[in-house]
């Protein structure tokens, strides 16, 4: 975990019992994004690794990781690629699915989303199962990216998804954990 802003992320994350199902504790960060210091910090302390590393590509997965890979791309000074969700990207595809904590997807890239050896860095806001961020990859390997990290602002590690995508060679990091 790397939080070198010292800002309190945890208490700026709400926690919603039984959404989308029964049983899960939907960690919610719209409440943290909303917070302007604590947005700003996080987009800090999500970059900072990667601030002097020649990132090509910020890839974003649909939809939140939008909003921190948006940001960070500037900060980067990186080009913004989109994960999305089926159906909402124009141009010729790739797509792969994924099981989920509660039901199961696809995300899809165009198919020149990235250009061969371009250091990219993957951002989601939350990584559960790690099988979005393991789509993702495998999307972005697809068309040739050099994935320097993968990196969320909450990891659940009981779901053991950092672990999975370490097991693919990629370096995983998270501002906070919620055992
Ligand atoms: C959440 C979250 C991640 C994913 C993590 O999105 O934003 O993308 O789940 O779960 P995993 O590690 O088990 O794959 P969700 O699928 O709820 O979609 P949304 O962004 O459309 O709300
Ligand atoms: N995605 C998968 N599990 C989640 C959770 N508990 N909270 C928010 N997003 C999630």
């Amino acid at each position: 975990l790397s939080n070198d802003t010292c800002v309190d992320y945890k208490a700026r994350i709400r926690t919603i019992p039984d959404y989308p199902a029964q049983g899960i504790m939907f960690r919610d960060v719209t409440t943290l994004m909303s917070d302007a210091e604590a947005f700003a910090a996080a987009i800090e302390d999500l970059c900072r690794p990667y601030e002097a590393a020649g990132i090509a590509k910020v890839a974003g997965i649909d939809a939140r990781g939008f909003i921190l890979g948006g940001a960070m791309a500037v900060r980067l000074g990186a080009g913004f690629l989109p994960l999305r969700k089926p159906g909402k990207l124009p141009y010729e595809t790739w797509s792969e699915s994924y099981e989920l904590e509660y039901g199961s997807d696809a995300l899809h890239m165009h198919v020149d989303g990235v250009s061969e050896g371009e250091k990219t860095v993957l951002v989601d806001d939350l990584i559960a199962t790690g099988g979005t961020a393991e789509a993702g990859v495998k999307l972005l390997r697809r068309g040739g990216a050099d994935i320097v990290a993968a990196v969320f602002l909450v990891d659940l590690p009981d779901l053991r998804g950092a672990n999975r995508i370490r097991k693919l060679g990629i370096e995983v990091r998270s501002l906070i954990a919620f055992e």
